[in-house]
């Protein structure tokens, strides 16, 4: 089966907008809005690389902001159409992060690559798509590009709630039995990585890193605790989580990371 197969399959199927609307789901996209809004300047203009249903572009949209967006999976586009509003400035594109060749440089002052490295399992690939994203944006705009952590996915789906069977995966070789580092193809869907690999991957591009961020924490890891707190709590666990993202010792115990940096 094509790469692009298995994520079409997926995506056809995976409820992402309900993902991120429970309320240990919304930590990650709370978090991401934030570090979003603080580089926002009247006038920004935003692409959004594998945008999904739209979540961002249109929260993003709704507050004024021109967004463009690609998407590789044709369900999805068609359901970040029907998300879509009257009075949006929006557009979406049925398209490939590899390539934004339909795009053009130096374009976009904020970049969003929010997913499309979930999914791309080589050195070169990933260096491709951040090769894009940088291209498109602006000198001086900033680009976000999400992660997902090996550890944080480890201990919550592996070791925490058995969805992902620890000792079949070191023997088939998706995890290292002595560094338990993750190693992913297409079949396996997502491409696990840690701060050491994206600190690797980022080295080439002459970029400034201006944060990095564990984005949702521990939030999955004791969601039925997260998902438990009335309002006030959750404010309170939100005021922590805001204080405490960017603290290296905690950059580990997360399942999503956001690297943001300046072009
Ligand atoms: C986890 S979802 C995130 C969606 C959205 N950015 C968000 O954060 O809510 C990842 C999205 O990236 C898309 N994607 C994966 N690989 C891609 C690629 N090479 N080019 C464009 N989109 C891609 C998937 O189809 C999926 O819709």
């Amino acid at each position: 089966m094509q790469t692009n197969q298995y994520l079409i399959d997926f995506y056809d199927h995976y409820n992402e907008d309900g993902r991120l609307a429970v309320q240990h789901g919304s930590v990650e996209f709370l978090t991401t809005m934030r570090y979003i809004e603080k580089y926002l300047r009247p006038g920004s203009r935003v692409l959004e690389i594998g945008a999904g249903t739209g979540r961002y572009s249109h929260a993003l949209a709704r507050r004024g902001y021109a967004v463009d967006a690609v998407e590789l999976v044709p369900r999805q586009v068609e359901l970040f159409r029907q998300n879509t509003r009257p009075g949006e400035t929006v557009s979406v594109t049925l398209g490939n992060a590899l390539d934004l060749s339909s795009f053009p440089a130096d374009a976009y002052d904020i970049t969003l690559l929010l997913g499309p490295l979930y999914h791309l399992y080589s050195v070169p690939d990933k260096r491709q798509a951040l090769r894009e994203a940088i291209r498109v944006t602006k000198p001086g705009g900033v680009v976000f590009a999400a992660y997902v952590i090996s550890d944080g996915c480890l201990l919550d789906e592996g070791f925490h709630r058995g969805n992902v069977n620890v000792a079949q995966y070191v023997a088939e070789g998706l995890l290292d039995g002595r560094t338990f580092a993750a190693r992913s193809q297409p079949k396996d869907l997502f491409e696990l990585v840690r701060k050491e690999e994206i600190d690797a991957l980022m080295a080439p591009f002459p970029v400034t890193r201006l944060h990095y961020v564990a984005a949702d924490g521990c939030a999955l890891f004791m969601r039925e605790a997260v998902d438990a707190m009335d309002a006030a709590a959750f404010a309170l666990y939100l005021q922590y989580h805001f204080a405490t993202c960017e603290r290296s010792d905690l950059w580990g115990i997360t399942s999503h990371a956001l690297d943001i940096f300046r072009k």
